[in-house]
């Protein structure tokens, strides 16, 4: 469903990516870790098409972001959702307008079917009574919650999360992280977790792929990258492992 191939992108001079080639299959769910800075966030915006590549190629169901024409640039987005890093909202819209704002931008539902749309996906994630309150009055999980519902209003066949969980604390972290997941079962989207706390993903997702040095350094199952030696892999997924256990 998602193909990079020998990606190269710089920015004023510093290279960011070094010829990143990645594969995400229909349905699955991929984590994407690495360093502050690595460049996860870059990457998912090549995918979206908002980015596009200096070398290389980023092909999305088939077709090529860069050279897509702009109609079916504009078409492949429609079928995505992207939760961006702060996930942040309109503050001068409640959270139903926020859901709403994709719909009415996108589609021409009437004002019933958007309502009954947002209603049901704010149900979805928890947030039925809290509608009309404005991003300020609900706290920073209720505030991520609705981030999600408007990422998943248009019923997206990708979803791109980036650092859905980070900022938060990790009770409610993991709240977004199990939301996710109940999503995607129900979905059954193509995804990608940018995440920082891969002990939090690690349960929910098929792959890993690690972006280190402008390219993608280890890839693998969960349970591979736990088990890999590679001293830089180590770095990031092995202080996760002994957190863990210390915890119990
Ligand atoms: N629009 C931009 N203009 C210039 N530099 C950028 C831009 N976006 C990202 N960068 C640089 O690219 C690198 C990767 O950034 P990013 O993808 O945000 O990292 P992260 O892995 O933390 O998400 C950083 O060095 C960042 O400063
Ligand atoms: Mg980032």
């Amino acid at each position: 469903m998602i193909e990079i191939q020998n990606l190269y992108r710089s920015f004023d001079g510093n290279r960011v990516f070094q010829g990143v080639s990645l594969k995400v299959e229909k349905g699955e769910v991929l984590a994407l870790i690495g360093r502050s800075g690595c460049g996860k966030s870059v990457l998912l915006k090549h995918v979206a098409g908002l980015l596009k590549p200096e070398r290389g190629r980023v092909i999305v169901d088939g077709r090529e972001m860069d050279l897509a024409r702009r109609r079916s640039l504009a078409a492949l987005r429609e079928r995505l959702g992207f939760l961006f890093q702060g996930g942040a909202l309109f503050d001068s819209m409640n959270l139903f307008e926020n859901v709403a704002f994709p719909l009415r931008e996108k589609t021409r539902l009437s004002d019933k079917r958007i309502q009954a749309r947002v209603l049901e996906e704010l149900d979805n994630v928890g947030l039925s009574g809290s509608e009309y309150k404005y991003p300020s009055q609900v706290s920073g999980g209720m505030v991520k919650r609705a981030a999600l519902a408007r990422a998943l209003v248009g019923d997206p066949e990708i979803m791109l999360f980036d650092e859905p969980t980070t900022g938060l604390d990790p009770v409610t972290g993991r709240a977004i992280i199990e939301l996710i997941d109940a999503c995607h079962r129900r979905l059954n989207f193509t995804g990608i977790i940018v995440t920082h706390e891969i002990s939090m993903v690690f349960g929910i997702v098929d792959r890993v792929a690690m972006l280190h040095k402008g390219v993608v350094w280890a890839e693998g199952t969960p349970a591979r990258l736990f088990a890999s030696e590679d001293p830089v892999v180590q770095a990031f997924v092995g202080g996760f492992q002994h957190l863990e256990e210390g915890q119990g």
